[in-house]
């Protein structure tokens, strides 16, 4: 029985397929937040090179991948798509469950799709340094890969949380060169605002956010990179889901529920923006389903509605769901899923329908992931087990309906770096907070 469907070096994708140009009703567009207009391309040039802010705007459909970015994606793109069936097993369920896996690529998840993109792009615009923001350091380490690869410099602000518990991805940056500090710092005036306020702040995305942002403005040379929430990253990641289609084609299914995790939104929308496509103008029926932490609930609980990207106020306001850009996330241990918003367009997504979205526990989210590694293998990224969680009440319901289901999740990344969160679970010390 063929389990594993593959794509040859050929099929790489052309291009992203960018989702603002289908949506049934237009993206509410960022705001400048001081005069609360429509933002201009040129407030975003001090933080980002044109041909990004060109991207981030762009209204076309399908936008072309330049041949450096593709011979790079052809490191580890096209990346496997599997069947499940050892899970299936173990669920003993009808459901036939596939997962796209990204944590084949060289620094183990999605975020090196746009990571390159980004870098390639400003290295074109002559940008010398990128400074950046990094969770679990999934993305400061993508980057930093990215950088080295186009001879730029990288300066990432590390969640202090992460810093101290995730060392691995820490020594990663440094293999490929990168500066890392904790965030908050004492090199930014925020981060020093904030230190002097509470010397034992744990961090947040939304704090390091605004120290990358702060370093960008005063740097010359020196421009912001994002690996998530915005347009430009989101459909950088489509060659997930572009690829997935012609690979479910291959194993002759078309999926009936399509799962992905949401931090910012990112790997969520490379899955399931080209699956919106075909459900917005083939009519075709797909559940999509978003999942994040319950301890970060920003698609369950969160409201919709203009807010800021940051902590410190100092990005554009976005149409998003949010849970206030002072929340500070519990320390989870996905800490790629601690953001306080999201991304404006899965958003806007979950607002027209297309999509809907679960929380979970993360001692749920731990017992799926090893029930994952224990039958599949491959130990899930904490962030990704998030999908896992969902996938597999998804297949509980289906055995327990007794009717078969096709479902699709976009495993992000491996957790080989994460495994100290594996044993607070396996020695039971995990707790929901
Ligand atoms: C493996 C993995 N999956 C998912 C995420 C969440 O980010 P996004 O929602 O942008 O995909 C992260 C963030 O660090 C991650 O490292």
């Amino acid at each position: 029985m063929q389990t594993r469907f593959d794509l040859t070096q050929a099929d790489i994708p052309k291009q992203w397929y960018n989702l603002l140009a289908d949506f049934p009703e237009p993206l509410p567009p960022p705001l400048h937040p001081g005069t609360k207009e429509p933002l201009l391309p040129d407030a975003l040039a001090a933080i980002f090179p044109e041909n990004l802010i060109q991207q981030e705007m762009c209204p076309d459909r399908w936008v072309e991948i330049p041949e450096p970015v593709r011979d790079i994606y052809a490191l580890w793109r096209p990346t496997p798509l599997l069947r499940a069936v050892r899970l299936e097993k173990a669920l003993q369920t009808p459901a036939h469950i596939y997962y796209k896996y990204e944590g084949a690529s060289p620094a183990g998840s999605h975020k090196v799709n746009t990571s390159v993109p980004q870098a390639y792009f400003n290295k074109l615009a002559g940008t010398k340094r990128l400074a950046t923001e990094t969770g679990a350091g999934q993305w400061g380490a993508s980057l930093a890969m990215a950088c080295q690869m186009f001879g730029l410099e990288c300066n990432v602000y590390m969640v202090k949380v992460s810093y101290q518990h995730k060392p691995y991805r820490r020594m990663l940056m440094h293999t490929w060169g990168a500066t890392v500090h904790p965030s908050p710092s004492e090199l930014t005036e925020y981060g020093r605002k904030l230190l002097a306020e509470d010397p034992h702040c744990q961090g947040s995305l939304g704090i390091a956010i605004s120290e990358a942002i702060e370093d960008t403005v005063k740097t010359p040379n020196t421009k912001y990179s994002l690996g998530s929430v915005l347009n430009h990253v989101c459909l950088h990641q489509t060659v997930i889901g572009q690829e997935s289609i012609r690979q479910m084609e291959l194993a002759g299914e078309d999926p009936d529920v399509i799962v992905g995790c949401c931090g910012g939104g990112s790997n969520f929308a490379g899955i399931a923006f080209p699956f919106m496509r075909r459900k917005i103008k083939d009519g075709k029926e797909y559940r999509i389903v978003g999942v994040e932490p319950s301890a970060c609930p920003s698609l369950t609980k969160g409201e919709l509605r203009y807010d800021f990207g940051d902590t410190a106020e100092t990005t554009p306001l976005m149409m998003m769901y949010t849970l206030g850009h002072n929340f500070m996330p519990p320390s989870i241990h996905a800490g790629g899923l601690r953001y306080h918003g999201m991304s404006p367009m899965v958003s806007h997504a979950l607002k027209l329908g297309l999509m809907e979205a679960e929380a979970y526990h993360q001692t749920k989210v731990f017992e799926a992931a090893t029930l994952f590694a224990r039958s599949e293998g491959i130990v899930p990224a904490p962030e990704s087990a998030h999908a896992i969680a969902a996938v597999i009440t998804e297949a509980v319901k289906a055995r327990e309906a007794g009717r078969k289901r096709v479902i699709l999740f976009n495993l992000s990344g491996h957790g080989l770096l994460d495994l100290s969160s594996y044993e607070t679970y396996l020695t039971g010390k995990l707790q929901d907070v």
